[in-house]
């Protein structure tokens, strides 16, 4: 098949999302038929092929403590937010038994009996604690149902989490927490390398209240992995996304106008750059374009917390980067807003969300 462009690509971005139309899991699709082809809801086939690339940043983490080190971590943080949105963070301090334990409480979620399952599905696109699958709009005007179950929980400034497996709340917690403090860290190492004053990231982004999502996508294997996807192209709200998987891989990012493996080494997390921390860097960082694709051999669950300003923040372009730059390239909107019009908002002019934010030149 020939390849698709770059301009293509941002075509088919998701544009909407139905997150309302709850079907039995696709779980139990998956697990209760002798499926051979992908039932026609959910066909998909703009794909184009991903390589895989050696030059995908990793940060090790630990430098950042390192006095020694701390100002060539911070610099090569900010060229893998500016060059590729997108890196492969190591030594983060956070315990692998956690994550482990994150994935089997959620696996364990997903493992429940429909019955219980039903009780969170989602009902408005607001809902603290939703699951199911949906069905997506993309800019190019396809509608398909995705190739993934997934469970969305608000986890931070309130926690939400379900009551069953029990063993969740305890684990999520404290994820949450840790999550939320290595995503802090982060941010102030972008800021100090864009020479902003230490407490103006925070009192702008309030970001001791910071709004944290947590998801969690289930892909069974799929008899036809060219025919579905799990997540069409996107970018995400917050500043800096997390991921961990089961050790399936599936994540893929855009770089350069060519799909690459996101690939992770054993206790990793990928982090992308997403939709606030360009909007706040006027444009520096890339809020990257990712996907997730499916496969034919074996299930697949990814863990995602996305780590946000407040709700409350009116996020836009760094005061000092604007004077700095001459003019702000996007437009400021309340968090909360920009959350609520991702999921809800059918289009206004065909493009995804952080388009309409950019303020062109003419
Ligand atoms: C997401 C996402 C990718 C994956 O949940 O926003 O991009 O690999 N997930 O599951
Ligand atoms: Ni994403």
């Amino acid at each position: 098949m020939a390849s698709i462009t770059a301009a293509d690509q941002d075509l088919s971005s998701i544009n909407s999302y139905q997150p309302f139309e709850y079907d039995a899991g696709l779980k139990v699709l998956a697990d209760s038929s002798n499926l051979k082809s992908v039932p026609s809801k959910f066909n998909y086939t703009n794909q184009p092929n991903a390589l895989t690339s050696d030059s995908i940043p990793v940060i090790d983490f630990s430098a950042l403590t390192d006095l020694d080190q701390r100002s060539k971590a911070i610099h090569d943080i900010a060229k893998a937010c500016q060059e590729w949105g997108f890196f492969i963070l190591v030594n983060h301090g956070i315990p692998e038994e956690l994550m482990n334990a994150v994935s089997r409480a959620t696996k364990e979620f997903f493992d429940l009996p429909e019955g219980e399952k039903k009780q969170y599905e989602a009902k408005s696109a607001s809902d603290p604690i939703k699951c199911g699958n949906f069905n997506v709009t993309t800019t190019s005007n396809q509608t398909f149902t995705l190739w993934r179950d997934y469970l969305k929980l608000y986890v931070h400034p309130e926690f939400h989490c379900p009551l069953k497996p029990q063993v969740l709340r305890e684990v999520l917690l404290e994820y949450s927490e840790r999550t939320r403090k290595l995503a802090r860290e982060l941010v102030e190492a972008v800021s100090e390398t864009l020479e902003l004053e230490k407490q103006y990231v925070d009192q702008v982004l309030k970001l001791e209240s910071s709004f944290q999502m947590f998801a969690a996508n289930f892909y069974p294997p799929c008899p036809q992995p060219d025919q579905a996807i799990g997540i069409p192209p996107h970018t995400d709200p917050g500043l800096f996304t997390f991921l961990i998987h089961n050790g399936v891989a599936g994540l893929q990012i855009e770089h350069d106008g060519q799909w690459f493996n996101a690939e992770s080494p054993r206790n990793s997390i990928l982090v992308n750059v997403a939709d606030q921390l360009e909007i706040f860097t006027n444009g520096r960082c890339k809020s990257v374009m990712h996907r997730a694709v499916v496969n034919s051999e074996r299930e697949r669950m990814s863990i995602v917390v996305a780590n946000g300003p407040s709700s409350e923040a009116v996020v836009g372009p760094a005061a000092p980067l604007v004077k700095r730059d001459g003019r702000a390239f996007y437009r400021p909107m309340k968090y909360e807003e920009y959350v609520v019009s991702q999921l809800t908002k059918s289009r206004l002019d065909g493009k995804p969300i952080l388009e309409q934010m950019k303020i062109h030149d003419d």
